[in-house]
């Protein structure tokens, strides 16, 4: 989602109404590194104009070399060709014929090369599970029925093989929802005022994930299976609270007053997966659904913009758990701590429907866009790659506490672990700062910055604070990660960060403001994951044809007309190693800027061919892509279709019908592999 300038406001409740993703949360001193790259490069002769910045760290990153081999990376290139073998070796990509900048037009509304096909399933409101209550178009499914169907707004997403079909023909999607938007959820939008208990049930349902069992039924189409699988989780489903927080003052409530359970998974924004056959769902920008209308309010509220006024959905009129004001006589008493109990990391097992979903607290709490993991290695540790999504926010990693075993992977390892935040320094290294009250240099810190935390649970709940405290660099809104299979180099796109000043720029962060923003990447310290130290670059700094980068492509190099894009969010490697780059501008970029609607590209970022595949419909952001493991199906979400254009016609049922968020299948018609 992006904030959109352009809202209707004569819609009951238009998700642009706020601004959910662009708040300036980061109210840290830390200083920024402007002024002492700026010296550093001048000094060394890299600035030659406005960008001389990004210039300077194109030529620092050279030893950001994927062709210069340690063991460890020959070592990840020759799993990765074992793991590609049945792919029928290596295909030239990308290869299809770039597609324009554009608005596509109906029956598809999606635009796709020649060569290719689309079709669309699992719209909002097809039901997957229970009594599957059929999808009534005019909003007035109950929130029950809500519960057994597919939410809204999807976003992050993964295809998981189940092991006894062929996991090219059956599988089993993990699709999340991001937000709602009442005004299409509901009969005739929302009464704020006074909410209906079963409509604040509908769009609680309308939340979370939908787990669902898919194949490829005899006419080659993708279809739901009603099987054991399928399963709806909400906002509202029990999830336990593992790891450091488990039990912690802070998170005890009326409804756990132990600390251990809570309700709900809220705002899953991109995702992850784990070896081990889980699905991790990220909890990006929750903080809004909670109000805390209290004079004096702790800093785990205040530092994530929890609101003061009113909840954003005002679920706290039929919800009590949504108002984190201090009511009764203790934490056990009230809520005032059910916000805490977001902005985890989720891991869910889809395989087993009666599991209950876990908040793995180790890896911090802020706006979580997604979790990504560098390639496993036997006996080392899980590492994840991980971003907070607001302006001037950061990146972070985790490293497990405990090695992984191939095969025999303790469960629950994600519960124990170290996390640190990224600090790019100005000469293309940077450092990765523990988040650990055990640690004396961060405790050094929080002392000299007269910040005090009680306890490692107390960190994590606050992990904004720590890597403040610690001295991470602030960054463009991170959005999604991605890693290289080949050779396990780290690239995360920051969206855009209209906040940042022309004297805020630093080497990591080079345009202030940064309407378009950029992809950078890292690479491990002797390519072991776990390393403390990496060096960066910039892989491409998004934007017009004259104000951008493809540094892949050369010092010089800049986007085309095949190319040209803005606001890149979604990010994702596919298992042959081709990026593929989503984008999510907002509804004034789509309709004023040269880039036409949201669209996904693909890049090989050896070379620094990238063209763009597909064109989304009329005000749709896309985000959230997995292919089946051959790579000839493509699975690619659309969000919230027609946000700021009421006039053009609903997608995908076509003008007079509701529009609905839903995932487009892509195939290649000769049956290739995507991309080619
Ligand atoms: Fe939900 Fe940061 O995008
Ligand atoms: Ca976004
Ligand atoms: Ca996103």
């Amino acid at each position: 989602m992006e904030r959109d300038d352009t809202i209707d406001p004569s819609v009951t409740v238009a998700y642009g109404e706020v601004d959910f993703d662009t708040e300036i949360s980061n109210t840290s001193s830390n200083p920024h590194f402007a002024d002492v790259l700026q010296k550093s490069l001048e000094r060394r002769g890299f600035l030659k104009g406005s960008l001389g910045a990004a210039i300077g760290l194109a030529l620092a990153g050279q030893a950001l070399d994927a062709e210069a081999k340690t063991p460890i990376a020959e070592e990840l290139e020759r799993n990765f060709l074992e793991s590609i073998k049945n792919l029928g070796g290596l295909p030239t990509r990308p290869a299809f014929q770039p597609v324009p900048v554009s608005r596509p037009a109906f029956p598809n509304g999606v635009l796709v090369p020649l060569g290719y096909s689309v079709d669309v399933i699992l719209k909002w409101g097809e039901p997957i599970t229970g009594s599957y209550p059929a999808y009534k178009p005019d909003g007035t499914n109950t929130g029950a029925e809500q519960e057994q169907q597919v939410g809204q707004h999807h976003d992050g997403m993964h295809y998981f093989a189940i092991p006894q079909f062929d996991p090219n023909q059956r599988g089993i999607l993990c699709v999340n929802h991001e937000y709602i938007e009442q005004r299409y959820l509901l009969p005739d939008g929302a009464n704020l005022t006074q909410r209906d208990p079963d409509h604040v049930r509908k769009e609680i349902a309308a939340h979370g994930v939908s787990i669902v069992e898919i194949q490829r039924n005899a006419n080659n189409r993708w279809e739901v299976v009603r099987g054991p699988y399928n399963r709806r989780i909400t906002a509202a489903t029990p999830m336990e609270i593992t790891g450091p927080v488990r039990g912690h003052p802070k998170v005890r409530t009326k409804y756990s007053p132990t600390g251990t359970m809570t309700r709900g998974t809220i705002n899953n924004c991109a995702h992850g997966f784990t070896p081990w056959g889980t699905y991790l769902t990220c909890e990006e920008n929750w903080a809004g659904y909670f109000v805390n209308r209290d004079a004096q309010r702790p800093r785990e509220h205040t530092r994530y913009g929890v609101a003061t006024a009113n909840a954003r959905y005002r679920w706290d009129q039929v919800e009590e758990r949504f108002d984190c004001s201090v009511k009764g006589a203790t934490a056990a008493d009230d809520f005032r701590n059910e916000v805490n109990t977001q902005g985890w990391v989720v891991e869910i097992n889809p395989f087993d429907p009666s599991s209950t979903p876990k908040k793995r607290t180790a890896l911090g709490r802020f706006a979580h866009e997604g979790a990504w993991f560098a390639p496993f290695r036997a006996g080392n540790p899980a590492v994840y790659y991980l971003g907070d999504d607001a302006q001037n926010e950061y990146i972070y990693k985790f490293v497990s506490a405990k090695p992984w075993v191939p095969l025999l992977t303790d469960p629950d390892i994600l519960e124990t672990g170290t996390l640190y935040v990224a600090r790019f320094n100005e000469d293309g290294t940077g450092d990765w700062l523990p988040l650990d009250i055990n640690d004396a240099g961060f405790r050094a810190r929080a002392a000299a910055a007269n910040v005090t935390f009680t306890d490692q649970g107390d960190v994590l709940i606050n992990t904004r604070l720590a890597a403040d405290v610690a001295g991470g660099t602030r960054m463009d809104r991170p959005e999604w990660g991605a890693v290289d299979p080949r050779t396990g180099i780290a690239y995360m796109t920051l969206t855009n960060n209209s906040a940042r000043t022309a004297a805020q720029v630093n080497a990591s962060n080079p345009r202030g403001p940064n309407p378009f923003g950029h992809i950078i990447r890292w690479r491990e310290q002797n390519d072991d994951a776990k390393s403390l130290r990496f060096e960066w670059s910039i892989l491409l700094l998004s934007g017009t044809e004259t104000d951008s980068r493809n540094f892949a492509a050369g010092p010089e190099a800049r986007l085309n007309t095949a190319s040209i894009h803005a606001s890149p969010d979604g990010l994702w490697f596919d298992r042959a190693g081709l990026l593929w780059i989503q984008t999510d501008m907002s509804g004034t970029q789509q309709s004023a800027g040269p880039f036409g609607e949201n669209a996904m590209l693909a890049m090989d970022v050896r070379t620094g061919d990238i063209r763009r595949f597909f064109v989304g419909p009329s005000g749709q952001e896309v985000t959230g892509v997995d292919t089946t493991p051959n790579l000839r199906t493509m699975f690619v979400n659309i969000q919230h279709p027609q946000e700021g254009r009421p006039n053009d016609p609903a997608w995908p049922d076509g003008p007079g019908t509701r529009p609905r968020s839903a995932t487009v299948v892509v195939t290649k018609n000769d049956g290739g592999i995507i991309g080619t």
